[in-house]
């Protein structure tokens, strides 16, 4: 396990530019083997969840190598359609995979993604949008075999809930079926926007992403394409508020003001100035925060769940009362013991939890159970007094850019910033 040390009570100011969105670059990977050609992705962020993707597309034949945020996918020598346990097991959103694999191979064999930290993940909606398109599963143990002995035809599909990875498996599957595919209920995530855009690039005919209605008409071949991975607007939100606990001054470039409008209200209603042009944002944070009364999580455009974390530390810290409604995952509050152990006074109760916010926090050593959860942690341990050591730092590398960090020692890291 390692761990990150964090000095508390340092101003965080100057510019950064956004990492590219590591859920954009995800389910562009997993596209790369529907493409008869060489796809050269830019922007690509430095993370381990990009590592694993690498790792999957080498195991299914693919040729893919990184050279610093460029990464270029040749799947011409492409040769199975089954993802070792192994692998599947290392990252949840490896399920992706499944529609690639489907729409490419008519065949593909997975492991359950099995639950995470955010509670039981199930992938239902996946599996019966796939079936619908042709697909017949059989199970044996948690291991899911999955063929479109008939072919993948193109259907109509209403979505029970805007779930992004199904919508995104759905598109990955019928973007070469025979026919058109039309999602209703579709997800709306800027990161669904990008891997179509990019589809697209590569010879896809889909419109309407971005809405609730997604129609893909199905084509015979797709190329490779050259394509930039949008910015992460949920590690932007992430350096707000660093910026905002430590009363910083902080400039963002490489950001797409549309994709943190719903974020934007939070951190002016703390008191902090943001400004925005068509592709920076600047943060003033005020010497004293006060407190946004609620905020409810949903799926995009509304306030992003990821977001909840890292945005609960600025509450946390802040002059009243907030309360958060967690409406996305049933178990998105991991983080609150270890702030509650760094002074913070908050009270959960199912899908609620209510931040009063305090005069201080105190550096102590913390445990990170999940991605933004740890995030959660590295914005806390900023406005704490103190050094504070936060454990399962892997987790952080998950999402956030090794760029970010320094290593001190063999399980120890700082952050650069
Ligand atoms: C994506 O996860 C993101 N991950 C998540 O980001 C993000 O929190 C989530 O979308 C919501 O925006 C990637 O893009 C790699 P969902 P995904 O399907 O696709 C339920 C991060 O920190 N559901 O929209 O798994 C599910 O249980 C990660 O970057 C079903 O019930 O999200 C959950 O409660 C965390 N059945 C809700 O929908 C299904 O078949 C949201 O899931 C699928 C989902």
């Amino acid at each position: 396990m390692s761990r990150l040390l964090v000095e508390g009570k340092k101003e965080i100011s100057g510019e950064i530019t956004a990492q590219g969105a590591k859920n954009s670059i995800l389910p562009i990977l997993a596209a790369t083997i529907l493409c008869d050609g060489e796809s050269c992705l830019k922007n690509c962020p430095n993370l381990t969840d990009v590592d694993f993707s690498l790792d999957i597309l080498h195991y299914l034949g693919c040729k893919a190598h990184r050279e610093n945020t460029t990464i270029t996918v040749n799947a011409e020598n492409f040769d199975k359609s089954t993802v070792s346990d192994s692998l599947m097991k290392r990252m949840r959103s490896s399920v992706i995979f499944l529609g690639a694999l489907l729409g490419k191979a008519h065949h593909a064999e997975i492991s359950c993604p099995g639950g995470c930290e955010l509670g039981a993940r199930p992938i239902d909606i996946h599996i019966s949008s796939l079936k619908k398109l042709g697909a017949v599963f059989e199970r044996n143990d948690d291991i899911i075999i999955c063929s479109a002995p008939d072919g993948l035809k193109g259907c109509n599909i209403d979505l029970r809930y805007q779930s992004v990875g199904a919508t995104e498996n759905i598109i990955l599957a019928s973007v070469l079926a025979s026919g058109t595919t039309i999602i209703s209920n579709a997800a709306r995530e800027p990161e669904i926007t990008d891997l179509v855009a990019f589809l697209n690039k590569c010879g896809a005919k889909i419109f309407g992403a971005g809405t609730e209605t997604i129609l893909i008409e199905g084509v015979k071949k797709l190329t490779g394409a050259e394509h930039k991975i949008i910015p992460d607007r949920i590690a932007i939100a992430t350096y707000m508020a660093c910026t905002a606990v430590t009363g910083g001054c902080l400039t963002v470039y490489d950001v797409i003001p549309e994709h943190i409008r719903s974020v934007i209200p939070f951190f002016r209603e703390t008191g902090c100035v943001v400004k925005c042009t068509e592709n920076e944002l600047r943060i003033f944070a005020p010497e004293k925060l006060t407190s946004p009364e609620l905020i409810t999580t949903k799926p995009y455009p509304s306030f992003p769940t990821d977001a909840q974390p890292p945005l609960m530390s600025v509450a946390a810290v802040g002059g009243g009362i907030t309360v958060f409604v967690e409406n996305v995952f049933t178990n998105r509050y991991n983080h609150v013991p270890s702030l509650r152990k760094l002074g913070a006074n908050i009270i959960v109760n199912d899908r609620l939890a209510i931040v009063t916010g305090v005069k201080k926090l105190h550096g102590t050593s913390v445990n990170a159970m999940d991605l933004r959860g740890g995030a959660a942690l590295v914005v806390a341990a900023l406005a704490a007094e103190g050094t504070t050591e936060i454990n399962g730092f892997e987790h952080i590398l998950r999402g956030y850019d090794r760029s970010l960090f320094t290593k001190t020692d063999e399980n120890t890291y700082k952050p650069n910033f």
